[in-house]
């Protein structure tokens, strides 16, 4: 399996069009020692030929650019995606959706009910898409039930339902319902080796930490640093853990979970927000990620297992 990390940052990206905090300053100045990252997407393939979109970031355009590799040139209008997978229906992991509407075919788009409600409600993405190329909606199934995208073979899925948050436009927001959000856990057919994908993640059931230990590589939730981050900055009145994401530090906090799996997991944290320290590559907090045996993406990581 192929895990091509296309966008490494929470929503908003970094630097943040409109953020003046001491990250997204310092990495516009160059006074920062931090690489720019775009919003939250993955690719994945078991074969290198076909690939999944994991997410469909607004910045999916300037990440296909910079992976030639999605696009081998085979006929006059073509691209190596052959379905898009979301984690949830938040505007980080949808709106890329719209400039894919060149496609030639109708997109298959693998989601939950819920998503897939929010899509063709609060945030019609698929209802738009009716008037351009057309979304075949795919349903994933929860509870651990394995699951494949034909058009993507030698892949295998198996989606979890987070308990998290819904997007903040959906009715549903602060009362999430199983299915808003998942965690994704994906198994090379060949090798046999296992992916746990989970941008966002808060709450950890037996399910959820049974697909972590069993993970050859984790690829989760490094959101925030602090619970109170954005609250100390002044820039939200919400804790990390009120949108769905576990703080790395702290009792409880990500880094302490992740010390608590096999030392052969390989542990990557993704979906960064501008605002957390780690970001900067001269930081203590960075310093701890690291030396805890951590990985910190960046876009056009790549990871074979
Ligand atoms: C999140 O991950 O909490 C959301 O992407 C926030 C947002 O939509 O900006
Ligand atoms: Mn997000
Ligand atoms: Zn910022």
């Amino acid at each position: 399996m192929r895990i091509h990390v296309l966008g490494s940052a929470a929503g908003g990206g970094f630097p943040q069009w409109n953020c003046n905090c001491r990250n997204c300053d310092g990495v516009r100045r160059g006074t920062l020692r931090a690489t720019p990252r775009t919003q939250s997407s993955l690719a994945l393939s078991g074969d290198g030929t076909n690939w999944l979109l994991c997410n469909a970031s607004p910045d999916i355009l300037a990440q296909l650019r910079a992976a030639p590799f999605l696009q081998p040139a085979r006929s006059l209008r073509d691209i190596a995606i052959r379905a898009v997978l979301l984690i949830d229906a938040q505007i980080d992991h949808v709106t890329g959706l719209f400039m894919l509407r060149e496609h030639r075919q109708p997109l298959d788009v693998w989601c939950t009910d819920p998503a897939r409600e929010d899509l063709e409600s609060g945030n019609p993405v698929f209802r738009l898409l009716g008037h351009y190329a057309g979304v075949v909606p795919r349903r994933i199934p929860l509870g651990g039930e394995v699951f494949m995208i034909p058009a993507v073979p030698g892949l295998a899925f198996a989606a979890h339902a987070l308990t998290s948050n819904a997007p903040p436009y959906s009715p549903r927001r602060d009362r999430p319902v199983p299915g808003d959000n998942i965690g994704l856990e994906v198994t090379d057919l060949s090798s046999g080796r296992q992916l746990f994908y989970a941008p966002g993640l808060c709450e950890i059931d037996t399910a959820v930490a049974d697909a972590m230990q069993r993970a050859d590589c984790v690829l989760v939730d490094g959101t925030c640093w602090r619970d109170d981050e954005l609250i100390a900055l002044g820039i939200s009145k919400k804790r990390a853990r009120d949108m769905g994401h576990r703080p790395l530090d702290g009792d409880g906090g990500m880094l302490a979970l992740l010390a608590g799996l096999p030392g052969s997991t390989r542990k990557v944290l993704i979906h960064i927000n501008n605002t957390n320290p780690i970001l900067d590559e001269d930081s203590a907090e960075h310093r701890r990620v690291r030396d805890a045996g951590v990985e910190i993406a960046h876009d056009g990581l790549e990871i074979t297992l």
